[in-house]
């Protein structure tokens, strides 16, 4: 049996978890705590890198302590302590990943870094110890990546996008559209009850061999008829096609995966997967298939520390650890 305490905060949530867990058995999510800075970056219509690190230093040790509490757990039964070493803002990466050496350090325990990426892919894993083979899709505000999945550290890349993530091109949209940040759930929201046939947006790459992505012709095509309908756009209808066409280009291309590897089980995750429409799309065209769907549980698709526990768990019960003058890497891909 092992607990585990992971910190994430590579880009404006300050997050930490405490995960218990042993070999072939369930793992349990002892306490999940973040702090979203949310709000402190909507007025600037993004993430502010410098205000980011400020603030993670700021929420970090309460944090912690909120934790410690929650999990009814004392710092120094934990066994492990991990961190959120790339990819994403060097500044932010590095509040985390110093504070759960420092731990890790001075009660003389293991230190995990831990792939932000990786901890999304097995997101929807948490709670078991095994990872089936499947296709794998990770659609978050900074990355949009198909992959093949063995089982836990065995990963091959199928393709990925080749411009704008799906989520950033949700945001980039939601602020052409006068919509907060972060844009996804605002055009959510704004697409209820719209036509997604209003607007014939492209499909840009769907029917090429490759399993590549591309959103910013989508992204342009929305810009022009904004221009050129001049106030007379109608939200819900435009939230609607644009939403249509994001989750086409994302069913099309995994179930294309799927077809080629011959995986029974696909696999989603990263803050995108919270969207309902997207759900239902993938939820139809695997029952159309008869294979399996597994989506992390909403409070695991946005950023969060529990899965950044779980893929530091799987890697510690396996005998892993990292070296505590491992540096981050803001740009560190995940195959
Ligand atoms: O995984 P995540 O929290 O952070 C990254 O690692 O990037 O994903 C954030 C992204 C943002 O682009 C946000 O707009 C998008 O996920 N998002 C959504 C929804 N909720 C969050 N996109 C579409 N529909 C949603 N309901
Ligand atoms: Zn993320």
């Amino acid at each position: 049996m092992a607990l585990l305490l992971a910190i994430e905060s590579s880009c404006d949530e300050t997050a930490v978890a405490i995960l218990r867990g042993q070999p072939g058995e369930a793992t349990e999510i002892l306490a999940s705590e973040i702090s979203s800075q949310i709000e402190l970056h909507r007025e600037h219509g993004g993430v502010v890198p410098e205000l980011a690190s400020r603030n993670h230093s700021l929420n970090l040790r309460p944090l912690v302590d909120q934790a410690i509490a929650h999990a009814g757990v004392g710092v120094t039964e934990i066994d492990a302590f991990a961190a959120t070493t790339g990819p994403g803002l060097a500044s932010s990466l590095l509040i985390g990943s110093t504070a759960a050496k420092a731990m890790a350090c001075a009660l003389g325990k293991p230190f995990l870094g831990v792939n932000h990426l990786e901890g999304h892919l097995l997101s929807p894993f948490v709670g078991g110890t095994q990872v089936p083979p499947h296709v794998a899709l990770i659609v978050s505000g900074g990355h949009t990546l198909l992959l093949e999945v063995a089982g836990a550290g065995r990963y091959t890349r199928l393709g990925g996008t080749r411009d704008d993530a799906a989520g950033e091109a949700y945001d980039k949209v939601g602020k052409m559209l006068g919509l907060p940040y972060p844009g996804g759930p605002e055009i959510e929201k704004a697409a209820v009850g719209g036509d997604v046939k209003a607007y014939d947006f492209p499909r840009s790459m769907l029917h090429d061999p490759h399993l590549d992505f591309s959103f910013s012709g989508l992204k342009t095509a929305v810009l022009y008829t904004l221009q050129r309908e001049e106030g007379n756009i109608r939200l819900p209808d435009l939230a609607a096609s644009f939403q249509q066409a994001v989750i086409e280009i994302l069913v099309g291309k995994t179930m294309k995966a799927v077809e080629r590897t011959g995986h029974r089980m696909v696999a989603l995750s990263g803050g995108v997967t919270m969207n309902k429409a997207l759900r239902a799309a993938f939820q139809e065209a695997c029952d159309k298939r008869g294979i399996s769907l597994a989506i992390a549980p909403p409070a695991l698709c946005t950023d969060n520390a529990a899965m950044i526990a779980f893929a530091a768990l799987l890697r510690h019960l396996d005998g892993q650890s990292s070296r505590l003058d491992e540096d981050i890497f803001p740009n560190l891909p995940l195959v």
